[in-house]
């Protein structure tokens, strides 16, 4: 009896500590443990109701995906309808909103400025979550705000959706509504996957939260990066929530949901207007789409008396962003060759406005792609950028299919050395086999190793390179260092004083770092902190290039992939010859110091720089952490132990968001640095 009390202790002391984490890492952005210290809890949680079946509840952390597999989705009703709201497009809408408000209320304008609870508009799916007794009974979609479907089974699968609520206070019954969403990182990463498998994508990050939604299978949807973040309250009974909105959400909060972060409030409508700005400033670096704010009356009893029309509240409006799909033509498709010989479609479109810039050519990906679409030359499409992505074609509007559309033709042999193409064993690319035979290879292969973050040869712009490869002057990288004064004359609109620049530059440029080298030689996979890793783990470029697979696997951030190109680099009798030339040339650096790493402070961390910092280039930042121990990676992942933003930062930060990892910015990246006693 007293070890079964004891395993009953247990089990809840696991339930409680994994909730807490959990509430810790998604509604807080705070995480507590390592994802080690966590999986560790969870198995042993999982192992006890296993053995103790009488144990098991419903709310249970271990209990988010269920076994069964629905046939259908049963219709709920919603005894309070999920309404919609009025858009505005301009700041004369604000203030004809502003003026109805007012005149409702029977305010005068200068009377008083009105208190708005602004929150971005989330670009997902409406869902209400029921709560009875604080334990998560069911979850519905919107429908068409009467009747939406009971996807229970669904929403358990979501971390942010807890299955129970914390602390107290919460009323009896309590019914929460907000919106399921997929933030973009993961979203790229499911339509990559998908791609790569010759799959189907989502259109955008609101269609896969959809479609992961709609999901009979929970097993499907536990896979998919949803997040859910609530935004208001519906049906409640047996107790009493505070008179304003933006309360309200903080006591939400407590009780373990997620609230947008951004949420603020404001008085009056300029003020409105102001927030909507700021976060028009910063939308493409947000971690999710957003299509506008949503503006509430923060007093609820104010929201009483204005009411609601039939389909909309009269208390609230959404300010609307410009559009980030649009519909074009498509004129041609061009193919592109990449560095690594990787032939890329094109599409060039007529000019369109989208997303807060003009876009005239947008990535088709591959020839897989192409097939998917079904795109034709002459068809309108529609094209999407959000953030800082790459414009794409996401659909063709078929019942705009001209009778004269073209379909486009994927080239058999490369379009600019005329070499065979080859398909990659796995996967959708296909590849120019000609190597640096291909001057398209050629001149991406330059244009790389002569970058500012490689060997930074100044003055040696893209048009420079297209010349001296089209005028035969320049093969290889090696070729760089060969170039004579009087051929370099011979180009056009190449004056004396560029020449001698040029070769001045070439010339400052064979003193660098082995870490840049590494990195200039355009290796597969080889990005500029993969480069750092190999550099202070193997010292010299000798031993480098002797490394056996497994010593490469043990350098941080190569994996098995990584591990090959380099293989295959260092096995390739023209590259390494091409090393040698270079070395021959002049080009050396000096060894890198093998640490210690252990006895390091940072030993054993993760970190990555993004972002623009004053006091210092990005490499210099990346230097110093790797001088105090930490790895250096190009990527945020969940292994990332914390990252230094400056303004400007996009896609990394938001990623780091969202899994809730630490952010420093410049002045505490300083504070530590000299604190551990490294002066910038
Ligand atoms: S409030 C009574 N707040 O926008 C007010 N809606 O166009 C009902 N949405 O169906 C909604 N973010 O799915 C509200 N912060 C937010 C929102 C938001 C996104 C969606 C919601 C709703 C649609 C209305």
């Amino acid at each position: 009896m007293a070890a079964a009390l004891q395993v009953q202790r247990e089990v809840e002391s696991l339930r409680q500590r994994l909730d807490d984490w959990n509430y810790r890492y998604y509604v807080l952005d705070d995480p507590s443990v390592p994802d080690a210290e966590y999986d560790r809890c969870m198995q042993r949680l999982r192992q006890l109701e296993q053995a103790y079946p009488e144990l098991l509840r419903a709310d249970s952390p271990s209990q988010r995906v269920g076994a069964t597999l629905l046939s259908q989705f049963a219709p709920v009703t919603h005894e309070l309808p999920m309404l919609s709201l009025d858009n505005a497009f301009s700041a004369q809408d604000m203030r004809d909103f502003n003026r109805r408000l007012l005149e409702r209320l029977g305010m005068g304008a200068r009377e008083s400025e009105l208190a708005f609870a602004c929150e971005p508009k989330l670009d997902g799916i409406a869902v209400s979550l029921l709560y009875r007794d604080g334990v998560l009974e069911r979850g519905a979609t919107r429908g068409d705000g009467t009747t939406g479907e009971d996807i229970t089974h669904n929403v358990r699968t979501i971390r942010t959706v807890p299955l129970r609520l914390r602390g107290r206070g919460y009323p009896q019954v309590l019914e929460v509504r907000g919106e399921v969403y997929m933030p973009r990182a993961g979203f790229e990463q499911l339509n990559a996957r998908a791609r790569a498998r010759g799959e189907k994508t989502f259109v955008n990050p609101r269609n896969a939260a959809a479609g992961s939604l709609r999901q009979l299978d929970a097993q499907v949807t536990a896979r998919r990066p949803l997040q859910m973040c609530c935004y208001g309250v519906g049906l409640t009974a047996g107790g009493k929530l505070p008179p304003r909105h933006a309360a309200i959400m903080q006591c939400l909060r407590q009780w373990g949901l997620r609230i947008n972060p951004e949420s603020a409030v404001v008085n009056g409508i300029a003020a409105c207007e102001h927030y909507f700005d700021r976060l028009a400033s910063r939308r493409a670096s947000l971690a999710y789409d957003i299509d506008g704010v949503v503006f509430k009356v923060n007093e609820l009893s104010l929201q009483q008396r204005l009411g609601t029309m039939s389909r909309a509240p009269r208390w609230a409006i959404a300010r609307k962003f410009p559009a980030q799909e649009e519909m074009t033509r498509v004129l041609d498709v061009e193919f592109q060759v990449g560095r690594t010989g990787a032939v890329t479609p094109v599409a060039r479109l007529e000019p369109v406005f989208v997303g807060g810039v003009t876009v005239s050519n947008a990535t088709l990906h591959n020839a897989d792609e192409i097939q998917r679409l079904d795109v034709r030359i002459g068809d309108t499409v529609t094209v999407r950028r959000a953030g800082d992505v790459i414009p794409q074609v996401v659909s063709v509007v078929a019942a705009e299919r001209p009778a004269a559309a073209r379909p486009v033709v994927f080239p058999q042999r490369c379009p600019v050395c005329n070499s065979p193409l080859e398909r990659e064993s796995q996967g959708a690319v296909w590849r120019c086999l000609g190597g640096l035979v291909c001057a398209a290879q050629q001149k991406a292969a330059i244009r790389h190793f002569a970058s500012r973050r490689a060997m930074d040869i100044d003055g040696l712009g893209d048009k420079l390179v297209e010349q001296l490869v089209d005028a035969g002057l320049v093969a290889n990288v090696a070729g760089l260092y060969q170039l004579q004064r009087e051929q370099l004359l011979g180009l056009e609109r190449m004056g004396e004083k560029s020449a001698d620049n040029l070769l001045q530059a070439l010339d400052a440029s064979r003193q660098t770092s082995l870490a840049r080298f590494i990195y200039a030689l355009g290796i597969r996979e080889v990005g500029e902190a993969t480069a750092g890793n190999l550099a202070r783990h193997f010292g010299s470029w000798e031993t480098l290039a002797a490394a056996s697979r497994d010593q490469l696997l043990a350098v941080p951030d190569v994996g098995p992939v990584v591990a090959d190109h380099l293989l295959q680099f260092f096995a390739s009798r023209s590259s390494m010859q091409v090393v040698e030339q270079l070395r021959a040339s002049g080009v050396h650096w000096p060894d890198v110091e093998v640490s210690a790493p252990q006895a390091l402070p940072l030993a054993g961390q993760t970190w990555v720089v993004t972002g623009t910092l004053d006091s210092m280039g990005r490499s210099e930042a990346r230097a110093r952490l790797q001088e105090l121990g930490a790895r250096v990676a190009g990527s945020v992942s969940a292994k990332t132990s914390r990252v230094v933003a400056g303004p400007g930062a996009g896609g990394k930060l938001s990623r780091a968001t969202e899994l809730g990892i630490e952010v420093l910015d410049e002045a505490a990246f300083l504070a530590l640095l000299r604190e551990q006693g490294v002066v910038p």
